[in-house]
């Protein structure tokens, strides 16, 4: 198991290339059930999850490609319907097999995910929407079968807007007989993204980006070729260094309309922006000011980056509070924090920060994506040397990182003990 020694207080300096949208290829590579032919994503990154949903798409009977950033996937005549518990275990987002499968072969059999390193992950809206849009649905040892002869166009009312139900009701609906309405959509760019990609195919989708996605289904979505959007989050992770390093970096190939609240929230720190339409100069304050922080659904501040924040409100010149309004139990980051000297107290989903003056590295471990990168970035600026076990979280969802960091200047290092 790999893990990463990082040397600090360090400056960054220099600038940095985004890669593509995890959240975004996801979708978009299971998408291709959906079509009778290859269908070719560009500026995938190389991830351990991108690698996991290649296996699930080869184990369905695909055949996949992945060169230089490039995925091409072949979905054509697929062998296998089933999601099996030993990649549903890795990965959740295998879970967006469900809705394809089920619209264009009538039935799937996905491993019922469980929780997560913070808690509860619930999809039974993803399996409410496939249900009202006539799928029937078992749970038998574990899975989730879903089968139906044809969907037929519905209206789902989703209680909260959900990114996966959102996707995976989206993609069902698209070959559906008739209408269907989303109502409290996910309005997140990766899901403007899938609709996008699933339009460029022939899909009649409208009102993505907002809360009232309506489709209009189709007999058959044409395969394509796209550009994945660059990944938001890699890009408030930089973001978030660079303020809480006091430095100047630059983020090339990202989209900062994309980022409004995280980058609302650092400038609040003492950061300033300037931001063009797909790149953003990041300029870190001698000393951070305190603020509050709440997570929400989009375009409010991403749950995604709240590790990240708190990582840099530890070092403010005063006291803040996170409060995470999505996965209230998503804090398995603060006990490692404090083991660098972070001043955190947690009521139930809100955290107090009392900034201090100075966090002194130590060994960490990593818990989930997100957490592991809020611990690199402290680390970045204690005193000595940390190193960060189990950084497998960190390869599933962040690409080349410390290429990335070292290029920048940072001291960090991978050791495969
Ligand atoms: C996606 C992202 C994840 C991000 C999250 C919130 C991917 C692959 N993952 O996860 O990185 O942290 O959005 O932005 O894109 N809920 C239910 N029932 C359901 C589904 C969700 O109650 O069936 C609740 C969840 O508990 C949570 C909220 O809805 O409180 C939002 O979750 P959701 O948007 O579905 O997150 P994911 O799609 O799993």
């Amino acid at each position: 198991m790999d893990s990463f020694i990082v040397r600090g207080p360090c400056r960054l300096e220099g600038s940095v290339e985004v890669s593509g949208a995890k959240n975004a290829v996801l979708p978009l590579i299971t998408a291709s059930i959906l079509t009778g032919g290859c269908c070719t994503l560009d500026n995938v990154p190389e991830l351990r999850d991108t690698r996991t949903m290649i296996k699930l798409m080869e184990m369905l009977g695909a055949t996949v490609s992945f060169e230089n950033g490039t995925v091409s996937v072949d979905a054509s005549h697929l062998t296998s319907h089933e999601a099996p518990y030993d990649l549903v275990r890795t990965m959740r987002a295998s879970i967006y097999a469900l809705g394809p499968l089920v619209a264009r072969y009538g039935r799937a059999r996905v491993s019922m995910p469980g929780g997560c390193a913070w808690g509860p992950r619930p999809v039974n809206l993803h399996l409410q929407g496939l249900s009202a849009l006539g799928a029937a649905i078992k749970i038998d040892h574990g899975y989730i079968d879903a089968t139906a002869e044809k969907l037929r166009g519905a209206e789902i009312v989703l209680p909260v807007p959900s990114v996966g139900a959102t996707v995976n009701i989206l993609m069902a609906a698209v070959l559906a007989e008739g209408r269907s309405v989303i109502e409290n959509a996910a309005r997140e760019p990766e899901v403007v993204e899938l609709a996008t990609v699933l339009k460029e195919g022939g899909a009649g989708i409208e009102g993505e980006g907002t809360t009232r996605i309506s489709i209009e289904g189709v007999s058959e979505i044409s395969p394509y070729r796209h550009r994945v959007i660059p990944d938001r989050i890699e890009a408030g992770t930089f973001a978030a260094a660079a303020v809480m390093t006091g430095s100047e970096i630059t983020i090339r190939t990202c989209r900062p309309d994309h980022l409004m609240a995280v980058i609302d929230k650092l400038r609040q720190c003492g950061g300033e922006f300037e931001i063009g339409d797909d790149h953003m100069t990041v300029r870190g304050p001698a000393r951070i000011a305190p603020t509050d922080v709440e997570t929400g659904f989009y375009p409010s501040f991403p749950t995604d980056m709240q590790a990240q924040m708190m990582a840099v409100l530890a070092g403010a010149d005063g006291s803040s509070t996170v409060t995470d309004r999505v996965y209230p139990d998503r804090f398995t980051h603060v006990p490692e924090l404090r083991r660098l000297g972070a001043d955190i107290k947690l009521d139930g989903n809100i955290a107090v920060i009392t900034g201090v003056g100075r966090l002194e590295g130590a060994p960490l471990m990593a818990t989930d994506i997100r957490a592991s990168s809020a611990l690199i970035l402290a680390a970045l600026v204690a005193e000595g040397e940390t190193k960060v076990l189990r950084i497998y979280h960190i390869d599933r969802g962040y690409e080349n990182l410390e290429k990335k960091l070292q290029a920048l200047g940072a001291d960090i290092e991978r050791i495969t003990e």
